[in-house]
């Protein structure tokens, strides 16, 4: 059979290694499938820059519609990022017969239902292992080995950035300055790294994951988002002091008929594994009927675990578009036992609570009173030593708690005149 003919756009970090793993496992691949995939054509705004993989200048160009247009090219894959032109230039390759492989999670989360219809009525498939912990099967994973399961629950850690981020302050007293330009350097971060610390891009992953687990894509407006810029060095060490780590966790939970989906900063105890994820690693942790708990974890991000999964999408197409079938990623079945999504003001979760507190006699008992009224009971309670004159800040760890009665609990304590600073809260999760 002839071989698999390929085009690329987006020369970039990714999509340089995935030309160095075709160019260098070529041969590998092609003993294990029996065809030959070959790279044909490669975009890129910028084909002057030198790469970390020597490439035939003939094949290089600045023209994205010579990939899209070209009809011996059998699969596109689409590393550029972003929503526009991204979601153009894969709509029109879709139509001129294309199968699609990208790791564009923002454009799948937001522009998906579109792609995915666009790709069923011209019988095409639209991969994308890549989108979510790179390397990291967690795609065919969900597809195929737990496809017979009902999904409960989604908990991951799926920004490297944030997690790496996280880990040098808790670990090397980095500032979050100091740790997001390691990250940057490093080549984890997004093109823009708010997209990184602001939720964002865990926001993106966790509703293609909850894509594939419920078969319905949730906006992002619907979900709650919260990431890790205003976390303080100060609330890293507290919280380790009382057993916990913070993470960024993107959580779906179904509760009834009804799923929480947030992410936010939150405190894991250190006997969970999701507590000792370190650094640029990801991990999700799924519980489903079937197979009851499962822990998935590896490099989240990095130019050659991300090119690993655009290969492995390379390798299902082709053995597909070889036996003449068209698979999709999967049939998408919706759970029927998932109506809504829950408001996160209906949400209980437990709670870290820090304020800045003058430090005389009655304050403990003023804080305690709002609290107690809002019926939100406390687990422990800890001052810290005084560090400026008379301010101190007090630490409180709450048992389970209803989210709206603690927003407005904390509202009223940071009113009082003998606190000093917005009171900080951060959601706890046993797991
Ligand atoms: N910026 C992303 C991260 C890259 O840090 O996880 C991988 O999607």
């Amino acid at each position: 059979m002839k071989g698999i003919n390929v085009g690329l756009l987006g020369f970039g970090t990714v999509g340089s290694g995935v030309v160095k793993i075709l160019k260098e496992k070529q041969t590998l691949l092609q003993d294990k499938i029996g065809t030959k995939i070959v790279l044909k054509k490669i975009c890129d705004k910028n084909i002057e820059l030198k790469r970390i993989v020597k490439i035939d200048k003939d094949m290089l160009t600045t023209d994205p519609y010579e990939v899209i247009t070209d009809p011996q090219i059998d699969i596109l894959i689409e590393l550029i990022g972003g929503i526009n032109p991204a979601k153009e230039y894969i709509m029109e390759a879709l139509k001129n017969g294309k199968h699609i492989v990208t790791a564009n999670k923002a454009l799948l989360a937001q522009e998906g239902k579109e792609i995915f219809a666009t790709a069923k009525k011209h019988q095409r498939c639209v991969y994308f292992e890549a989108s979510v912990g790179a390397g990291i099967p967690i795609i065919k994973s969900i597809r195929e080995g737990l496809i017979a399961n009902r999904f409960l629950n989604i908990h991951g850690i799926l920004n490297g950035t944030s997690n790496f981020i996280l880990t040098r302050m808790s670990e090397d007293n980095f500032s979050f300055r100091e740790a997001l330009k390691e990250a940057k350097k490093q080549g984890y971060a997004e093109a823009d790294p708010r997209l990184d610390i602001e939720g964002i891009d865990s926001a993106h992953k966790l509703i293609i994951l909850a894509y594939l687990c419920y078969g319905k894509l949730f906006d992002i407006n619907d979900i709650y988002v919260e990431g890790i810029s205003r976390i303080s060095s100060a609330d890293i060490i507290y919280a380790k002091d009382m057993g916990f780590n913070i993470k960024l966790l993107a959580i779906a939970k179904k509760i009834k008929n009804e799923l929480e989906m947030r992410i936010h900063p939150t405190l894991i105890p250190y006997n969970h594994l999701l507590s000792s994820v370190r650094g640029i690693f990801n991990a999700i942790y799924i519980s489903a009927d079937l197979v009851d708990d499962l822990l998935f974890y590896g490099p989240g991000a990095g130019q050659m675990s991300a090119a690993s999964a655009v290969v492995a999408d390379l390798v299902d197409l082709t053995r597909h578009i070889k036996a003449g079938i068209f698979s999709p990623v999967m049939e998408i079945i919706e759970d029927r036992m998932v109506g809504r999504l829950k408001n996160i003001e209906d949400i209980e979760s437990r709670y870290y609570i820090r304020f800045l507190a003058i430090d005389k006699p009655g304050v403990l008992a003023k804080i305690a009173g709002i609290l107690g009224k809002y019926q939100i009971s406390i687990a422990s309670v800890t001052q810290k030593e005084r560090k400026k004159q008379k301010i101190v800040p007090i630490v409180m760890i709450t048992h389970e708690a209803k989210e709206k009665n603690l927003k407005e609990a904390l509202f009223r304590v940071g009113q009082l005149n003998v606190i000093k600073d917005k009171p900080v809260a951060i959601r706890i999760e046993e797991l």
